[in-house]
């Protein structure tokens, strides 16, 4: 399902119709994935009512419109830790060119489903998947000023919001071709808690809402080092294949759930849920619900135990010093069963080792006498060793 792709081949040999479907799959395109809603509060009056297309948080039955809304890989979902598979071969995410000089010019803008952050693809994805993926844009999905507003929810907790970093795999070229391959996509995802500070790596953004509180503005806002907005300890984190959380829902995302949080203060979520219009409303509450898992895998790149998290920290600071952290992570729920593992097999080893020796001794030694006994003079010359043996 995952490969499931908007374009068929069958399609290519009539021109005239694929001209149209991609014209409507581009034009969704432009609309949902680069969030430049054509289909304003002006466009549904013009037309006397919602038009196709047009979908909402309130009414989340978006599959009327969007068939992919409906499929088996969607986004968000609730992670259960206790279900999540240790991987420990997941690469440590490694990014490049975060930290974007003052003299780049960012658009910001309110497009009626959330404020969205446009970054320059100069930043990257460098390791963490088999191939390299390109930052696209960054928004925000959060609740109102009395619920929380997390797209993901983890153990059945919705955190206060969440943010998106979209990335795209390089080698498609563009945002719009990779949404639809099944490699396609990259989101990075930071879970938000209520925090007693301001976090003032965020004013960069919120310090703007203001003026994009009307559905359509677009601002510009001076480069910074995004970095900043993520999570120190990025080597902990779930990974698994969804969707995008809007239509069309295109089934093409690796989704990287931090672990850790970020905190904001109250005041800093309330210009969140409070700043911004779609249409004539508050633009609040966009999540999407969560969607059915369908047995699909989600590894943790991490132990999710805490106590087996503390003890192997613990030895692994005593060994190493502590300086190759992430590595330790990573072992981690192995660590304690390879080290008397190792012990076992080096016991087993040394014993087999001793076994063999001593039967090859006595094999030599029956060989030796038999022939001694056996023949004579040639074999005569093992002698002095049959002697020293003894
Ligand atoms: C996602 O799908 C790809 C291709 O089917 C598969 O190789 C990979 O293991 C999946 N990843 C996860 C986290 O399930
Ligand atoms: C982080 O992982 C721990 C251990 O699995 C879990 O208890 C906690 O809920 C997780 N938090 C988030 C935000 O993922
Ligand atoms: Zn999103």
């Amino acid at each position: 399902m995952l490969k499931q792709k908007h374009t068929n081949p069958n399609i290519m040999q009539r021109p005239r119709q694929m001209q149209r479907l991609l014209f409507l799959l581009l034009a969704q395109l432009l609309k949902v994935v680069f969030c430049d809603t054509n289909e304003g509060p002006e466009h549904e009056r013009r037309h006397g009512g919602p038009t196709l297309g047009h979908w909402t948080y309130t009414d989340q039955d978006w599959k009327k419109d969007f068939q992919q809304c409906e499929g088996k890989s969607q986004s968000p979902i609730n992670i259960e830790t206790s279900k999540t598979m240790f991987n420990k071969n997941l690469p440590k995410i490694i990014l490049e060119g975060y930290s974007l000089p003052e003299t780049t010019s960012l658009n910001l803008t309110n497009n009626g489903h959330t404020v969205k952050l446009t970054l320059p693809d100069s930043m990257s994805i460098s390791s963490g998947f088999s191939q390299k993926y390109l930052a696209a844009q960054l928004h925000f999905h959060w609740g109102s000023v009395s619920s929380s507003g997390s797209e993901h929810t983890v153990d059945g907790t919705r955190y206060a919001a969440e943010m998106h970093v979209v990335h795209y795999a390089a080698k498609y070229g563009s945002l719009s071709t990779a949404a639809l391959e099944a490699d396609g996509l990259a989101v990075l995802a930071v879970l938000f808690q209520v925090g007693p500070n301001d976090n003032k790596n965020y004013n960069h953004i919120f310090d703007k809402l203001q003026d994009v509180s009307e559905e359509g503005v677009i601002v510009q806002i001076p480069g910074f080092d995004v970095n900043t907005l993520l999570p120190r300890q990025l080597y902990r984190f779930f990974r698994y294949n969804g969707s995008l959380t809007t239509p069309p829902c295109f089934q093409t995302v690796t989704w990287t759930v931090f672990n850790d949080t970020i905190q904001l203060s109250k005041a800093q979520l309330h210009k969140l849920e409070t700043n911004l219009k779609t249409g004539h409303h508050t633009l609040d509450s966009n999540f999407r619900f969560v969607q059915p898992l369908n047995g699909r895998k989600v590894f943790a790149s991490f132990s999710a135990t805490l106590a087996s998290r503390r003890m192997v920290t613990k030895e692994d600071t005593a060994e190493s010093g502590g300086d190759d952290k992430s590595g330790s992570e990573l072992r981690e729920p192995n660590a304690y069963s390879t080290h008397s593992g190792d012990t076992l097999a080096i016991i087993f080893g040394i014993l087999f080792g001793c076994t063999v020796l001593v039967f090859v001794i006595y094999v030599l030694r029956q060989r030796k006498r038999r022939s001694l006994n056996t023949e004579s003079g040639q074999k005569v010359i093992y002698k002095p060793t049959t002697t020293m043996e003894a």
